[in-house]
């Protein structure tokens, strides 16, 4: 019990108490940062506490593993890469032929921490598409003819961050050297018009390009595996807040080629998802709809011959902002649903 205190008292270990000691013997549940993890076994080992380890990766993370261990034939969990901390970004790949280059989606979440519906909504995303194959037309058809790959924690360190020390944290979590700022804006560091405008050369910046290129391994992993793979027809990117559904460009007021065509289905999804329960969104190009924005992943997937690139900003439009409330999850990944099947059925009608 005393040496429990001790635990609970010291700042070390960035421990925090789920379930803190009580006088009547009840187990204490303690969630651990994987930088504490060996520390702290040790010092539980050192004074013979008796302990177990119940969630070995929280949340998201399991989740992934339960979809992937109760779905085999459809879904398999693929490691892309690490953080700059070291955790593991993992994909969960949905598939259903042969082969490992067919036309294939990007789902991509999280990359700035702090917009938690994001996240959320991803790993419901994953849950519904395997409920639904099988049963459901749409998602049925769209998994005959193309694989979907779902990245639903884009920034692990920024992400662990905000449940452990600042909920509003947007940045990576690598260290900028001459600085003692930390991060950098992983959604300005893709090469697309990299240190334009609507990016800052400032590390302090919550806009922070980075120091070069593809410098956060995060991003790179990602630039990596889907250019290896080499088949991607379509790239979504998932935000919050702010309601809008966007398309390239970001760094610049020019006209995408394709725009009319993005337009359109942006305008088909956004009518779709506002068909369950009235949430209205605004559809445009980046640049001109919200602000300047270079560097960004959706504008690196355009310019890289991914045609389909779309970036969500999910509810709300400011009430609760980044701190949606949790009984708005559901609904928010309900509704953003139709607006991703609407645009991954584009895709499935219109390879090329
Ligand atoms: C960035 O893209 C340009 C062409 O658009 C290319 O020449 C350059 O090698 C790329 N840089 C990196 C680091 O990928
Ligand atoms: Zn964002």
């Amino acid at each position: 019990m005393s040496k429990l205190r001790e635990l609970v008292n010291s700042n070390n270990f960035k421990l925090n108490f789920w379930q803190t000691p009580s006088t009547f013997g009840r187990p204490v549940d303690v969630l651990v940062p994987l930088v504490s993890l060996l520390p702290v076994k040790s010092f539980l080992k050192s004074q013979g506490l008796e302990y177990a380890v119940t969630i070995e990766d929280l949340q998201i993370y399991q989740e992934m593993d339960n979809i992937a261990r109760e779905f085999p034939d459809l879904v398999s969990k693929v490691e892309i890469g690490h953080s700059f901390e070291k955790r593991p970004m993992y994909v969960l790949k949905f598939s259903t032929g042969e082969g490992s280059r067919r036309p294939a989606i990007w789902l991509n979440a999280g990359i700035h921490s702090r917009e938690w519906i994001s996240q959320a909504t991803a790993i419901w995303t994953a849950r519904k598409i395997v409920s639904d194959y099988g049963k459901e037309p749409a998602i049925t058809s769209i998994l005959k003819k193309v694989d979907i790959f779902l990245l639903p924690v884009a920034n692990p360190d920024g992400y662990v961050y905000t449940q452990t020390k600042n909920r509003l944290w947007r940045k990576t979590r690598s260290i900028n050297p001459g600085s003692s700022c930390v991060g950098v804006d992983a959604n300005r560091n893709w090469n697309a018009s990299f240190a334009g405008e609507g990016a800052s050369s400032n590390p302090c910046s919550e806009v922070y390009h980075g120091p070069r290129v593809h410098s956060e391994v995060e991003v790179k992993s990602v630039v990596d595996f889907i250019q290896n793979h080499g088949n991607f027809k379509c790239f979504i990117d998932i935000h919050s807040y702010s309601q809008l559904l966007m398309y390239p460009y970001g760094y610049t007021v020019k006209k995408a080629p394709d725009a009319e065509e993005l337009d359109d289905v942006a305008r088909r999804a956004a009518t779709a998802l506002a068909s369950l329960s009235g949430t209205e969104y605004h559809v445009g190009p980046t640049c001109t709809t919200v602000y300047p924005a270079s560097g960004s992943s959706m504008d690196w997937a355009y310019d890289h011959g991914i045609k389909y690139a779309f970036s969500f900003e999910l509810r709300d439009t400011g009430h609760y902002g980044f701190l949606l409330p949790a009984d708005q999850i559901i609904p928010t990944a309900e509704e953003t649903w139709l607006g991703l099947k609407t645009i991954m059925e584009h895709v499935r009608d219109n390879l090329y």
